[in-house]
Protein backbone atom coordinates (compact mmCIF):
# COMPACT_ATOMS: atom_id res chain seq x y z
CA UNK A 1 0.00 0.00 0.00
CA UNK A 2 1.35 3.31 -0.65
CA UNK A 3 0.29 6.08 1.65
CA UNK A 4 -1.27 9.12 0.50
CA UNK A 5 -0.08 12.95 1.92
CA UNK A 6 -0.35 13.45 5.54
CA UNK A 7 -4.11 14.41 6.07
CA UNK A 8 -3.97 16.10 9.29
CA UNK A 9 -4.58 20.27 9.93
CA UNK A 10 -3.63 21.63 13.37
CA UNK A 11 -6.99 22.77 14.70
CA UNK A 12 -5.71 25.19 17.21
CA UNK A 13 -2.97 27.30 18.25
CA UNK A 14 -1.88 28.41 22.13
CA UNK A 15 -1.17 31.64 22.90
CA UNK A 16 0.98 31.69 26.08
CA UNK A 17 4.34 33.21 25.96
CA UNK A 18 5.85 29.73 26.79
CA UNK A 19 4.69 28.65 23.95
CA UNK A 20 6.33 29.30 20.43
CA UNK A 21 5.79 27.81 16.99
CA UNK A 22 7.95 27.80 14.58
CA UNK A 23 7.47 26.19 10.95
CA UNK A 24 8.93 22.69 12.09
CA UNK A 25 8.38 22.35 15.69
CA UNK A 26 5.84 23.92 18.54
CA UNK A 27 7.86 24.69 21.51
CA UNK A 28 6.47 24.84 25.05
CA UNK A 29 7.78 25.83 28.61
CA UNK A 30 5.59 23.73 31.06
CA UNK A 31 5.74 23.46 34.49
CA UNK A 32 4.75 19.98 36.13
CA UNK A 33 3.59 20.27 39.76
CA UNK A 34 3.71 17.49 42.19
CA UNK A 35 3.38 17.22 46.25
CA UNK A 36 6.09 15.39 47.60
CA UNK A 37 5.26 13.67 50.85
CA UNK A 38 7.40 12.54 53.60
CA UNK A 39 6.75 10.81 57.11
CA UNK A 40 8.16 12.43 60.36
CA UNK A 41 9.24 10.39 62.95
CA UNK A 42 5.63 10.43 64.61
CA UNK A 43 4.20 9.07 62.09
CA UNK A 44 2.71 12.25 60.79
CA UNK A 45 2.80 13.03 56.63
CA UNK A 46 4.51 16.06 55.13
CA UNK A 47 3.20 17.26 51.87
CA UNK A 48 5.18 19.60 49.82
CA UNK A 49 3.86 21.21 46.22
CA UNK A 50 6.99 20.40 44.13
CA UNK A 51 7.41 22.03 40.68
CA UNK A 52 9.89 20.93 38.00
CA UNK A 53 10.29 23.00 34.84
CA UNK A 54 10.57 20.97 31.48
CA UNK A 55 10.78 22.44 27.91
CA UNK A 56 8.75 20.20 24.91
CA UNK A 57 9.66 20.33 21.77
CA UNK A 58 7.69 18.60 18.81
CA UNK A 59 8.11 18.09 15.50
CA UNK A 60 4.76 19.39 13.40
CA UNK A 61 5.84 16.98 10.17
CA UNK A 62 4.18 13.91 9.91
CA UNK A 63 6.36 11.49 8.36
CA UNK A 64 5.16 8.95 5.77
CA UNK A 65 4.45 5.99 8.13
CA UNK A 66 3.98 2.14 7.57
CA UNK A 67 2.72 -0.60 9.75
CA UNK A 68 3.82 -4.24 9.70
CA UNK A 69 2.38 -6.77 11.60
CA UNK A 70 3.42 -10.03 12.60
CA UNK A 71 0.76 -12.50 12.47
CA UNK A 72 -0.86 -10.45 9.46
CA UNK A 73 -3.25 -13.01 8.52
CA UNK A 74 -4.96 -13.39 11.91
CA UNK A 75 -8.68 -11.84 13.03
CA UNK A 76 -6.70 -9.08 13.85
CA UNK A 77 -4.33 -8.68 11.04
CA UNK A 78 -7.17 -9.19 8.30
CA UNK A 79 -9.77 -6.99 10.30
CA UNK A 80 -7.51 -4.00 10.76
CA UNK A 81 -6.15 -3.69 7.40
CA UNK A 82 -9.92 -4.02 5.34
CA UNK A 83 -11.24 -1.48 8.04
CA UNK A 84 -8.17 0.92 7.15
CA UNK A 85 -9.04 0.47 3.47
CA UNK A 86 -12.66 0.74 4.30
CA UNK A 87 -12.11 4.30 5.89
CA UNK A 88 -9.30 5.13 3.14
CA UNK A 89 -11.82 5.07 0.19
CA UNK A 90 -14.91 5.89 2.70
CA UNK A 91 -16.76 2.76 1.59
CA UNK A 92 -20.28 2.09 2.96
CA UNK A 93 -22.20 -1.05 2.61
CA UNK A 94 -25.21 -3.06 2.89
CA UNK A 95 -25.89 -5.38 6.28
CA UNK A 96 -29.24 -6.60 7.43
CA UNK A 97 -29.73 -3.36 9.31
CA UNK A 98 -29.38 -1.09 7.02
CA UNK A 99 -26.09 1.37 5.08
CA UNK A 100 -23.31 1.22 6.94
CA UNK A 101 -20.06 3.30 6.82
CA UNK A 102 -16.32 3.23 7.82
CA UNK A 103 -15.66 4.70 10.61
CA UNK A 104 -13.25 4.15 13.66
CA UNK A 105 -15.29 3.57 16.19
CA UNK A 106 -13.30 2.13 19.46
CA UNK A 107 -10.37 4.35 18.79
CA UNK A 108 -9.77 6.65 21.46
CA UNK A 109 -8.02 8.95 19.21
CA UNK A 110 -10.10 8.82 16.03
CA UNK A 111 -13.63 8.81 18.19
CA UNK A 112 -13.51 9.80 21.48
CA UNK A 113 -12.75 13.89 22.47
CA UNK A 114 -11.07 15.46 24.89
CA UNK A 115 -11.47 19.03 26.49
CA UNK A 116 -9.64 21.86 25.12
CA UNK A 117 -10.56 24.15 27.83
CA UNK A 118 -14.21 26.79 28.52
CA UNK A 119 -15.40 29.26 26.20
CA UNK A 120 -14.19 32.24 26.75
CA UNK A 121 -17.73 33.72 26.19
CA UNK A 122 -20.10 30.97 27.23
CA UNK A 123 -18.35 29.28 29.84
CA UNK A 124 -19.56 25.88 28.12
CA UNK A 125 -16.54 23.57 27.53
CA UNK A 126 -14.69 23.28 24.14
CA UNK A 127 -13.92 19.80 23.11
CA UNK A 128 -11.62 18.55 20.58
CA UNK A 129 -10.90 15.01 18.71
CA UNK A 130 -8.40 13.42 20.32
CA UNK A 131 -6.54 13.55 17.10
CA UNK A 132 -6.24 16.64 17.16
CA UNK A 133 -4.31 17.68 20.19
CA UNK A 134 -1.07 17.43 18.76
CA UNK A 135 -0.05 16.87 14.58
CA UNK A 136 -0.56 12.94 14.65
CA UNK A 137 -0.55 11.16 11.95
CA UNK A 138 -4.43 9.91 10.56
CA UNK A 139 -4.82 6.16 10.38
CA UNK A 140 -5.79 6.20 6.37
CA UNK A 141 -2.46 7.44 5.30
CA UNK A 142 -0.63 4.21 6.89
CA UNK A 143 1.20 1.58 5.11
CA UNK A 144 0.31 -2.06 5.94
CA UNK A 145 2.05 -4.85 5.16
CA UNK A 146 3.80 -7.70 7.90
CA UNK A 147 4.31 -11.82 8.01
CA UNK A 148 2.56 -14.20 8.68
CA UNK A 149 3.70 -18.15 9.13
CA UNK A 150 0.37 -18.67 7.09
CA UNK A 151 0.63 -17.84 3.89
CA UNK A 152 -2.64 -17.43 2.76
CA UNK A 153 -3.09 -14.16 1.17
CA UNK A 154 -5.59 -11.40 2.78
CA UNK A 155 -8.77 -11.79 1.54
CA UNK A 156 -8.58 -15.57 1.78
CA UNK A 157 -7.72 -15.05 5.34
CA UNK A 158 -10.03 -12.54 5.88
CA UNK A 159 -12.50 -15.18 4.67
CA UNK A 160 -11.24 -17.48 7.42
CA UNK A 161 -11.29 -14.84 10.14
CA UNK A 162 -15.55 -14.59 9.74
CA UNK A 163 -15.28 -10.99 11.08
CA UNK A 164 -16.39 -8.87 8.05
CA UNK A 165 -19.73 -8.64 6.68
CA UNK A 166 -20.15 -9.98 2.86
CA UNK A 167 -21.09 -7.19 1.18
CA UNK A 168 -17.82 -4.90 2.89
CA UNK A 169 -15.49 -7.98 2.24
CA UNK A 170 -16.67 -7.90 -1.77
CA UNK A 171 -15.73 -4.30 -2.07
CA UNK A 172 -11.59 -4.77 -0.25
CA UNK A 173 -11.64 -7.63 -1.80
CA UNK A 174 -9.23 -7.22 -5.08
CA UNK A 175 -7.18 -5.33 -3.12
CA UNK A 176 -6.69 -7.65 0.19
CA UNK A 177 -5.66 -10.57 -2.92
CA UNK A 178 -2.61 -8.64 -3.97
CA UNK A 179 -1.75 -9.31 -0.09
CA UNK A 180 0.56 -11.97 0.78
CA UNK A 181 2.30 -11.59 4.33
CA UNK A 182 5.82 -12.41 4.37
CA UNK A 183 7.42 -16.11 5.62
CA UNK A 184 7.64 -15.93 9.31
CA UNK A 185 9.40 -17.18 12.13
CA UNK A 186 8.49 -20.51 13.59
CA UNK A 187 9.76 -22.43 16.84
CA UNK A 188 6.96 -24.53 17.21
CA UNK A 189 7.54 -25.02 21.08
CA UNK A 190 6.60 -21.54 21.27
CA UNK A 191 3.23 -21.70 20.33
CA UNK A 192 0.08 -24.46 20.69
CA UNK A 193 0.57 -27.97 18.48
CA UNK A 194 -2.39 -26.97 16.80
CA UNK A 195 -1.42 -24.45 15.09
CA UNK A 196 1.12 -26.60 13.21
CA UNK A 197 -1.39 -27.28 10.13
CA UNK A 198 -1.44 -23.52 8.99
CA UNK A 199 2.36 -22.99 9.18
CA UNK A 200 3.20 -23.03 5.27
CA UNK A 201 4.92 -19.49 5.43
CA UNK A 202 8.28 -20.16 7.17
CA UNK A 203 11.95 -19.11 6.80
CA UNK A 204 14.14 -22.13 7.36
CA UNK A 205 15.12 -22.95 10.59
CA UNK A 206 13.65 -23.69 13.81
CA UNK A 207 14.92 -22.12 17.03
CA UNK A 208 16.17 -18.62 17.03
CA UNK A 209 19.61 -17.66 14.90
CA UNK A 210 20.77 -14.63 13.67
CA UNK A 211 19.59 -15.00 10.03
CA UNK A 212 16.27 -14.41 11.36
CA UNK A 213 17.29 -11.30 12.93
CA UNK A 214 19.07 -10.16 9.59
CA UNK A 215 16.38 -11.20 7.27
CA UNK A 216 13.57 -9.48 9.67
CA UNK A 217 15.43 -6.61 9.23
CA UNK A 218 15.91 -6.56 5.54
CA UNK A 219 12.47 -7.08 5.47
CA UNK A 220 11.74 -4.19 7.07
CA UNK A 221 14.21 -2.05 5.59
CA UNK A 222 12.49 -3.09 2.43
CA UNK A 223 9.33 -2.34 2.80
CA UNK A 224 10.08 0.67 3.77
CA UNK A 225 12.26 1.61 0.37
CA UNK A 226 9.31 -0.18 -1.34
CA UNK A 227 6.40 2.24 0.02
CA UNK A 228 8.73 5.56 0.19
CA UNK A 229 8.21 5.44 4.06
CA UNK A 230 10.41 7.60 6.71
CA UNK A 231 8.83 5.32 9.44
CA UNK A 232 7.86 1.65 10.21
CA UNK A 233 6.51 0.75 13.42
CA UNK A 234 6.17 -3.20 14.32
CA UNK A 235 3.29 -4.49 16.60
CA UNK A 236 3.38 -8.41 17.09
CA UNK A 237 0.08 -9.37 17.11
CA UNK A 238 0.36 -13.16 16.16
CA UNK A 239 -0.45 -16.06 18.47
CA UNK A 240 -0.31 -16.11 22.37
CA UNK A 241 3.32 -18.01 23.10
CA UNK A 242 4.07 -19.57 26.33
CA UNK A 243 6.46 -17.78 28.95
CA UNK A 244 10.11 -18.04 28.10
CA UNK A 245 12.16 -19.09 31.16
CA UNK A 246 14.33 -16.86 31.97
CA UNK A 247 17.57 -18.16 32.60
CA UNK A 248 20.88 -16.32 34.13
CA UNK A 249 22.95 -15.61 31.01
CA UNK A 250 20.95 -16.29 28.35
CA UNK A 251 18.13 -13.70 28.66
CA UNK A 252 18.97 -11.70 31.30
CA UNK A 253 21.08 -9.05 29.62
CA UNK A 254 21.16 -7.46 26.15
CA UNK A 255 24.83 -8.64 25.26
CA UNK A 256 23.53 -12.69 26.49
CA UNK A 257 20.19 -12.05 24.59
CA UNK A 258 22.12 -11.43 21.91
CA UNK A 259 24.64 -14.16 22.23
CA UNK A 260 21.81 -16.64 23.00
CA UNK A 261 20.27 -15.69 19.49
CA UNK A 262 23.39 -16.87 17.63
CA UNK A 263 23.92 -19.99 19.32
CA UNK A 264 20.43 -20.56 18.87
CA UNK A 265 19.51 -21.18 22.52
CA UNK A 266 16.03 -22.94 22.15
CA UNK A 267 14.49 -20.44 24.76
CA UNK A 268 14.69 -17.70 22.64
CA UNK A 269 10.95 -17.28 21.33
CA UNK A 270 9.71 -15.69 18.23
CA UNK A 271 8.39 -12.31 19.45
CA UNK A 272 11.21 -11.69 21.02
CA UNK A 273 14.16 -12.21 17.70
CA UNK A 274 11.64 -9.80 16.32
CA UNK A 275 11.76 -7.38 18.64
CA UNK A 276 15.65 -7.54 18.62
CA UNK A 277 15.70 -7.01 15.06
CA UNK A 278 13.37 -4.41 15.16
CA UNK A 279 15.40 -2.41 18.24
CA UNK A 280 18.34 -2.77 16.49
CA UNK A 281 16.89 -0.64 13.52
CA UNK A 282 15.36 1.52 16.46
CA UNK A 283 11.83 0.38 15.21
CA UNK A 284 9.05 0.93 16.93
CA UNK A 285 7.98 -2.35 18.70
CA UNK A 286 4.75 -3.49 20.54
CA UNK A 287 3.17 -7.01 21.89
CA UNK A 288 -0.40 -7.22 21.49
CA UNK A 289 -0.22 -10.58 23.13
CA UNK A 290 0.61 -11.60 26.48
CA UNK A 291 3.90 -13.38 26.40
CA UNK A 292 7.07 -12.29 27.74
CA UNK A 293 8.65 -11.24 24.93
CA UNK A 294 10.34 -8.22 26.59
CA UNK A 295 12.62 -10.73 28.93
CA UNK A 296 15.37 -8.50 31.15
CA UNK A 297 17.78 -8.80 27.96
CA UNK A 298 15.20 -7.04 25.39
CA UNK A 299 14.20 -4.60 27.79
CA UNK A 300 18.20 -3.72 28.34
CA UNK A 301 19.12 -3.71 24.41
CA UNK A 302 16.21 -1.45 24.20
CA UNK A 303 17.70 0.98 26.25
CA UNK A 304 20.96 0.83 24.71
CA UNK A 305 19.59 1.73 21.84
CA UNK A 306 17.33 3.90 22.25
CA UNK A 307 14.62 2.31 20.61
CA UNK A 308 10.85 2.29 21.80
CA UNK A 309 8.93 -0.61 22.80
CA UNK A 310 5.58 -1.08 24.49
CA UNK A 311 3.34 -3.81 25.95
CA UNK A 312 1.71 -6.03 26.45
CA UNK A 313 -1.69 -7.75 25.37
CA UNK A 314 -3.92 -5.65 24.04
CA UNK A 315 -6.72 -4.71 26.41
CA UNK A 316 -10.08 -5.09 24.56
CA UNK A 317 -13.03 -6.72 26.33
CA UNK A 318 -13.10 -7.99 29.77
CA UNK A 319 -10.05 -6.56 30.50
CA UNK A 320 -10.85 -2.92 29.96
CA UNK A 321 -14.18 -3.69 31.43
CA UNK A 322 -12.42 -4.71 34.83
CA UNK A 323 -9.88 -1.37 34.73
CA UNK A 324 -12.50 0.48 34.55
CA UNK A 325 -15.08 -1.38 36.85
CA UNK A 326 -12.57 -2.04 39.59
CA UNK A 327 -11.33 1.55 40.13
CA UNK A 328 -14.97 2.21 39.92
CA UNK A 329 -15.84 0.39 43.16
CA UNK A 330 -12.78 0.51 45.12
CA UNK A 331 -12.50 4.13 44.94
CA UNK A 332 -16.05 4.31 45.55
CA UNK A 333 -14.97 2.86 49.21
CA UNK A 334 -16.78 -0.15 47.96
CA UNK A 335 -14.91 -3.45 49.03
CA UNK A 336 -14.81 -5.96 46.36
CA UNK A 337 -13.53 -9.22 47.53
CA UNK A 338 -13.89 -11.47 44.63
CA UNK A 339 -13.91 -11.30 40.64
CA UNK A 340 -14.96 -14.38 38.77
CA UNK A 341 -13.89 -14.22 35.18
CA UNK A 342 -15.04 -16.84 32.59
CA UNK A 343 -14.16 -16.96 29.02
CA UNK A 344 -15.46 -19.16 25.79
CA UNK A 345 -14.50 -18.07 22.23
CA UNK A 346 -14.21 -19.79 19.04
CA UNK A 347 -11.89 -17.61 16.78
CA UNK A 348 -7.92 -19.38 16.30
CA UNK A 349 -6.85 -17.39 19.42
CA UNK A 350 -9.21 -19.22 21.21
CA UNK A 351 -7.53 -22.40 19.90
CA UNK A 352 -4.49 -21.71 20.65
CA UNK A 353 -5.14 -20.75 24.27
CA UNK A 354 -7.10 -24.27 25.05
CA UNK A 355 -3.24 -25.65 24.92
CA UNK A 356 -2.04 -24.96 29.05
CA UNK A 357 1.27 -22.94 28.32
CA UNK A 358 -0.02 -20.47 26.10
CA UNK A 359 -3.24 -20.59 28.32
CA UNK A 360 -1.00 -19.87 31.38
CA UNK A 361 0.44 -16.62 29.68
CA UNK A 362 -3.06 -15.26 29.60
CA UNK A 363 -3.93 -16.20 32.59
CA UNK A 364 -1.20 -13.67 34.06
CA UNK A 365 -1.69 -10.97 32.07
CA UNK A 366 -5.26 -11.22 32.91
CA UNK A 367 -4.93 -11.82 36.63
CA UNK A 368 -2.79 -8.70 37.81
CA UNK A 369 -4.83 -5.67 36.64
CA UNK A 370 -6.46 -4.84 39.48
CA UNK A 371 -3.26 -5.06 42.13
CA UNK A 372 -2.65 -1.20 41.34
CA UNK A 373 -6.02 -0.32 42.82
CA UNK A 374 -5.98 -2.83 45.47
CA UNK A 375 -2.77 -1.39 47.03
CA UNK A 376 -3.79 2.35 46.86
CA UNK A 377 -6.43 1.53 49.28
CA UNK A 378 -5.47 1.24 52.52
CA UNK A 379 -8.64 1.77 54.32
CA UNK A 380 -10.47 -1.53 52.65
CA UNK A 381 -7.27 -3.64 52.12
CA UNK A 382 -4.77 -4.56 54.92
CA UNK A 383 -1.30 -5.01 53.42
CA UNK A 384 -0.80 -8.11 51.29
CA UNK A 385 -4.63 -8.64 51.38
CA UNK A 386 -6.15 -9.27 47.76
CA UNK A 387 -9.41 -10.06 46.03
CA UNK A 388 -9.72 -13.19 44.66
CA UNK A 389 -9.37 -13.76 41.42
CA UNK A 390 -9.56 -16.56 38.94
CA UNK A 391 -9.22 -16.61 35.16
CA UNK A 392 -11.14 -18.99 32.99
CA UNK A 393 -10.99 -19.25 29.09
CA UNK A 394 -12.36 -22.18 27.04
CA UNK A 395 -12.52 -22.70 23.22
CA UNK A 396 -16.13 -22.76 22.16
CA UNK A 397 -15.71 -22.92 18.48
CA UNK A 398 -19.46 -21.93 17.36
CA UNK A 399 -19.03 -18.60 18.54
CA UNK A 400 -16.21 -17.73 16.25
CA UNK A 401 -14.81 -14.19 17.17
CA UNK A 402 -17.73 -13.32 19.53
CA UNK A 403 -16.36 -14.22 22.47
CA UNK A 404 -18.20 -14.28 25.18
CA UNK A 405 -16.58 -12.99 28.52
CA UNK A 406 -18.76 -13.60 31.76
CA UNK A 407 -17.60 -12.10 34.98
CA UNK A 408 -18.91 -11.65 38.44
CA UNK A 409 -17.98 -9.32 41.11
CA UNK A 410 -18.54 -9.68 44.52
CA UNK A 411 -18.05 -6.94 46.81
CA UNK A 412 -18.27 -6.30 50.44
CA UNK A 413 -20.93 -3.03 51.47
CA UNK A 414 -22.10 -1.18 54.75
CA UNK A 415 -22.42 -3.08 57.76
CA UNK A 416 -21.58 -6.56 56.03
CA UNK A 417 -24.16 -6.20 53.29
CA UNK A 418 -22.92 -7.44 50.10
CA UNK A 419 -23.57 -6.28 46.15
CA UNK A 420 -22.88 -8.78 43.40
CA UNK A 421 -22.35 -7.14 39.97
CA UNK A 422 -22.70 -9.53 36.80
CA UNK A 423 -21.41 -9.04 33.21
CA UNK A 424 -22.17 -10.30 30.16
CA UNK A 425 -20.06 -8.85 27.61
CA UNK A 426 -19.77 -10.37 24.23
CA UNK A 427 -16.82 -8.65 22.59
CA UNK A 428 -16.69 -9.11 18.96
CA UNK A 429 -13.02 -9.51 19.60
CA UNK A 430 -11.17 -8.29 16.15
CA UNK A 431 -13.49 -5.49 15.64
CA UNK A 432 -12.20 -4.20 19.49
CA UNK A 433 -8.85 -5.15 19.06
CA UNK A 434 -8.48 -3.32 15.69
CA UNK A 435 -8.70 0.07 17.13
CA UNK A 436 -6.12 -0.78 19.13
CA UNK A 437 -3.73 -1.39 16.83
CA UNK A 438 -4.34 1.55 15.70
CA UNK A 439 -4.23 4.02 18.29
CA UNK A 440 -1.00 1.54 19.18
CA UNK A 441 0.65 2.99 16.37
CA UNK A 442 -0.52 6.59 16.46
CA UNK A 443 0.55 7.41 19.82
CA UNK A 444 4.02 5.51 19.38
CA UNK A 445 4.71 7.79 16.10
CA UNK A 446 3.81 10.87 18.22
CA UNK A 447 6.13 9.74 20.84
CA UNK A 448 8.81 9.46 18.23
CA UNK A 449 8.66 13.51 17.47
CA UNK A 450 8.36 14.82 21.11
CA UNK A 451 11.73 15.41 22.99
CA UNK A 452 11.87 17.02 26.21
CA UNK A 453 14.18 18.05 29.06
CA UNK A 454 14.51 19.60 32.67
CA UNK A 455 15.16 23.33 32.05
CA UNK A 456 17.61 23.40 35.37
CA UNK A 457 19.57 20.38 33.29
CA UNK A 458 22.82 21.34 31.16
CA UNK A 459 21.61 18.35 29.31
CA UNK A 460 20.43 18.34 25.77
CA UNK A 461 16.98 17.67 24.74
CA UNK A 462 15.95 13.95 24.45
CA UNK A 463 13.27 11.42 23.95
CA UNK A 464 11.19 9.42 26.30
CA UNK A 465 11.95 6.61 27.93
CA UNK A 466 12.87 3.42 25.96
CA UNK A 467 9.26 1.81 27.02
CA UNK A 468 6.76 3.69 26.22
CA UNK A 469 4.34 3.03 29.28
CA UNK A 470 1.96 6.44 27.58
CA UNK A 471 0.88 2.98 25.61
CA UNK A 472 -0.83 1.33 28.62
CA UNK A 473 -4.43 2.42 28.08
CA UNK A 474 -4.63 0.20 25.44
CA UNK A 475 -2.60 -2.51 26.99
CA UNK A 476 -3.66 -5.32 29.46
CA UNK A 477 -0.05 -5.72 31.29
CA UNK A 478 1.41 -2.54 30.84
CA UNK A 479 5.38 -2.31 30.60
CA UNK A 480 7.21 0.46 32.54
CA UNK A 481 10.39 1.54 32.76
CA UNK A 482 12.16 -1.45 35.12
CA UNK A 483 11.78 0.05 38.29
CA UNK A 484 8.79 2.20 37.85
CA UNK A 485 5.03 1.75 39.06
CA UNK A 486 2.35 -0.28 37.10
CA UNK A 487 -0.74 2.02 36.69
CA UNK A 488 -4.12 -0.61 35.41
CA UNK A 489 -6.74 1.93 36.13
CA UNK A 490 -8.33 3.33 33.24
CA UNK A 491 -8.98 6.70 34.44
CA UNK A 492 -5.55 7.33 35.38
CA UNK A 493 -4.40 6.09 32.15
CA UNK A 494 -6.32 8.05 29.74
CA UNK A 495 -5.68 11.17 32.07
CA UNK A 496 -1.58 10.14 31.67
CA UNK A 497 -2.06 10.42 27.95
CA UNK A 498 -3.90 13.54 27.37
CA UNK A 499 -2.12 15.25 30.02
CA UNK A 500 1.46 14.15 28.37
CA UNK A 501 -0.21 15.66 25.24
CA UNK A 502 -1.56 18.97 26.39
CA UNK A 503 1.97 19.62 28.43
CA UNK A 504 3.54 19.07 25.09
CA UNK A 505 1.79 22.34 23.90
CA UNK A 506 2.35 24.04 27.24
CA UNK A 507 -1.42 23.57 28.38
CA UNK A 508 -2.30 22.38 32.34
CA UNK A 509 -4.08 19.37 32.80
CA UNK A 510 -7.66 19.73 32.92
CA UNK A 511 -8.57 19.27 36.61
CA UNK A 512 -12.28 19.02 36.44
CA UNK A 513 -13.01 21.50 39.46
CA UNK A 514 -14.82 24.20 37.18
CA UNK A 515 -14.34 26.59 39.74
CA UNK A 516 -15.11 29.23 37.36
CA UNK A 517 -18.74 28.01 37.97
CA UNK A 518 -18.78 27.73 41.69
CA UNK A 519 -17.96 30.95 43.58
CA UNK A 520 -21.72 32.57 44.60
P1 LIG B 1 -5.22 -15.21 15.20
O1 LIG B 1 -4.85 -16.56 15.70
O2 LIG B 1 -6.39 -15.07 14.31
O3 LIG B 1 -3.99 -14.54 14.46
C1 LIG B 1 -2.67 -14.79 14.79
C2 LIG B 1 -1.87 -14.99 13.51
O4 LIG B 1 -0.51 -15.10 13.87
C3 LIG B 1 -2.24 -16.24 12.75
O5 LIG B 1 -2.57 -15.91 11.42
C4 LIG B 1 -0.97 -17.10 12.81
O6 LIG B 1 -0.79 -17.84 11.64
C5 LIG B 1 0.09 -16.04 13.00
N1 LIG B 1 1.35 -16.45 13.63
C6 LIG B 1 1.58 -17.29 14.65
N2 LIG B 1 2.89 -17.33 14.95
C7 LIG B 1 3.51 -16.49 14.11
C8 LIG B 1 4.85 -16.09 13.93
N3 LIG B 1 5.82 -16.60 14.66
N4 LIG B 1 5.12 -15.17 12.97
C9 LIG B 1 4.14 -14.65 12.20
N5 LIG B 1 2.85 -15.00 12.32
C10 LIG B 1 2.54 -15.91 13.26
O7 LIG B 1 -5.39 -14.32 16.53
P2 LIG B 1 -6.03 -12.87 16.70
O8 LIG B 1 -7.43 -13.03 17.14
O9 LIG B 1 -5.74 -12.04 15.53
O10 LIG B 1 -5.19 -12.35 17.96
C11 LIG B 1 -3.82 -12.11 17.82
C12 LIG B 1 -3.13 -11.99 19.16
O11 LIG B 1 -3.63 -10.86 19.84
C13 LIG B 1 -3.34 -13.19 20.08
O12 LIG B 1 -2.15 -13.50 20.73
C14 LIG B 1 -4.33 -12.68 21.07
O13 LIG B 1 -4.21 -13.30 22.33
C15 LIG B 1 -3.94 -11.22 21.15
N6 LIG B 1 -5.04 -10.42 21.66
C16 LIG B 1 -6.21 -10.32 20.95
C17 LIG B 1 -7.26 -9.59 21.46
C18 LIG B 1 -8.51 -9.46 20.71
O14 LIG B 1 -8.63 -9.95 19.61
N7 LIG B 1 -9.48 -8.75 21.22
C19 LIG B 1 -7.16 -8.93 22.77
C20 LIG B 1 -5.90 -9.13 23.42
C21 LIG B 1 -4.88 -9.81 22.85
Amino acid sequence: LASGPAATSELFEVSSPNVVYTDNEIKSKYTYRTTSVTKGNDGKFVAVPKETVYDFKVDRKIPKTGVMLVGWGGNNGTTVTAGILANRRGLTWETKTGEQAANYYGSVLMSSTTKLGTDANTGEDVNIPFHQMLPMLHPNDLAIGGWDISGMNLAEAMDRAQVLEPTLKQMVRKELAAMKPLPSIYYPDFIAANQEDRADNLLPGSKACWEHVEEIRKNIRDFKAANNLEKVIVQWTANTERFADLIEGVNDTAENLIEAIKSGHEEVSPSTVFAVACILDKVPFINGSPQNTFVPGAVALAEKHDAFIGGDDFKSGQTKMKSALVDFLINAGIKLTSIASYNHLGNNDGKNLSSQKQFRSKEISKSNVVDDMVAANNVLYKEGEHPDHCVVIKYMPAVGDDKRALDEYYAEIFMGGHQTISLFNVCEDSLLASPLIIDLVLVTEMMTRIQWKNTSDSKDYSGFHSVLSVLSYMLKAPLTPPGTPVVNALAKQRAALTNIFRACVGLEPESDMTLEHKLF
